[in-house]
């Protein structure tokens, strides 16, 4: 128990946590480019904020929420997702008040009590951005835009956007009517949840993953078939500029998502080869009611998020290598007590030039220093034993050819800086 951690949860260990910081790096100079500012809210809300906000029939706050009264006896949940928290801190902190629309994007871990498998976490990483102020169709269509820009830029294959509007509350009723009157007329064929989600949330239904209910909901009424005219002509619009940009989607009817804060625009991008990993990347859609019914003015709203886990699964498994491990470009090998004096000064002089340096500490001989210099891919070793120090002077390795020079310690940081600065201009040259 003390050394195993809970089901469904994950260390990143060095050297795998080189690969989520690449990713990051990515992430972050995509939303600058399209002038996205981050905003990091806590990791725990009050309770109430998912109930309002995910909604109280969705698997999520019927099934997965890790939700616990603290010592003050106040309900707070960990939280599943990242919109209800951005939403709530948009209010509180009134950011209304500042030019629309927020253009907000956030990374970190999300908690659900979900089956673990892979691709499939309890606590579980999300990157995404929400922006609110602006009910354009063309908001709707950068957000879609951005999520392809990124995966293509990291240079995945075989990804599809699915796509779907939901209606809104003025459309939404009658279509809700015309499921319920569909789905009562096949009864029989519901799984045991969707019949008690009949009439409290009809749309669910069309997100089961159940045999009988998805054979069902690919034949039942469709969301467009009863989309007021806001709503048809909002996503013809969102169409159109995904059109104008070339981003290819397909129109999906039975995707409604399974949190219930969705209006309008609805949309998934999907891996359409297996990977081993659960095959939606990223989803996401517009939200007008959220703000409004999370307490605050009515406020259009739309948004995505991205599972980190899922795409570096398959960012892997398709041989795309992201984030190189760090290389240490000196390694310093003292051969005594007195050397290990000369080369910890040495190590801080070489850091302040901005060179990585390692330096042995566990006493180990030069053979099995040399061993470790070469497991971390050091450019250069930097001996110092007895012979160097009452010289003045220290062995320095080239370890790609073991080509070995000995160099005046006054001269060591210029020496080294010379030619690891050097080699790094030209190389970004
Ligand atoms: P979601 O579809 O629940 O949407 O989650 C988004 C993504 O998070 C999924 O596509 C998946 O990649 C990842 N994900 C979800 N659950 C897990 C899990 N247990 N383990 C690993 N990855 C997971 C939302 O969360 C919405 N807040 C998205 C949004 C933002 N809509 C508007 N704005």
């Amino acid at each position: 128990m003390l050394t195993t951690r809970p089901r469904g949860i994950n260390d990143i260990l060095p050297g795998e946590v080189e690969r989520w910081q690449a990713l990051e790096a990515h992430i972050r100079r995509l939303f600058s480019l399209y002038h996205y500012e981050e905003i990091r809210t806590p990791i725990f809300e009050h309770t109430e904020l998912f109930l309002r906000s995910v909604g109280e029939t969705s698997d999520i706050v019927e099934k997965e929420m890790y939700s616990f009264e603290d010592k003050g006896l106040r309900h707070v949940t960990l939280r599943p997702e990242g919109t209800a928290g951005v939403v709530r801190a948009y209010i509180e902190n009134r950011l209304f008040a500042g030019p629309a629309p927020q253009k907000l994007f956030y990374i970190g871990p999300m908690f659900r009590y979900d089956q673990p498998q892979a691709g499939r976490y309890r606590q579980f990483h999300q990157f995404g951005c929400e922006v609110l102020g602006s009910d354009a169709p063309v908001v709707d269509a950068e957000v879609i835009t951005f999520a392809v820009d990124l995966f293509s830029r990291l240079g995945l294959q075989d990804l599809k956007v699915s796509l779907n509007t939901v209606g809104c509350p003025a459309c939404r009723p009658a279509y809700e009517k015309a499921l319920v009157a569909y789905f009562e007329a096949h009864l029989d064929d519901l799984c045991d949840t969707c019949k008690d989600r009949l009439h409290r949330n009809p749309l669910r239904i069309l997100d089961c993953k159940e045999e009988g209910c998805t054979r069902l909901a690919a034949e039942a009424p469709t969301t467009l078939d009863y989309a007021c005219d806001h709503c048809r002509d909002h996503f013809s619009s969102v169409r159109a500029y995904l059109d104008g940009v070339g981003i290819p989607y397909e129109l999906d009817s039975t995707l409604v998502r399974g949190l219930d804060y969705y209006t309008q625009t609805a949309f998934e991008v999907i891996m359409t080869q297996k990977s081993g990993a659960q095959n939606a990347i990223c989803g996401g859609g517009r939200y007008n009611k959220l703000v409004y019914n999370c307490g605050g003015k009515d406020t259009p709203g739309v948004g995505f998020a991205a599972g980190m886990e899922r795409l570096l699964l398959i960012l892997e498994s398709q041989g795309i290598d992201i984030g190189q491990e760090a290389v240490p470009g000196v390694y310093l090998a003292p051969l005594d007590q007195e050397a290990s004096q000369l080369a910890f000064q040495l190590a801080k002089a070489l850091r302040a030039k901005d060179i990585a340096v390692e330096m042995d500490c566990m006493g180990k001989s030069l053979k099995a220093q040399m061993k470790t210099a070469d497991r971390l891919k050091a450019r250069y070793s930097v001996l110092i034993g007895e012979n160097e120090r009452l010289g003045g002077y220290a062995t320095v390795r080239q370890m790609a050819d073991g080509d070995q020079t000995e160099v005046p310690l006054d001269k060591l940081v210029i020496y080294l800086e010379e030619r690891i600065n050097h080699v790094a201009t030209e190389k970004n040259a």
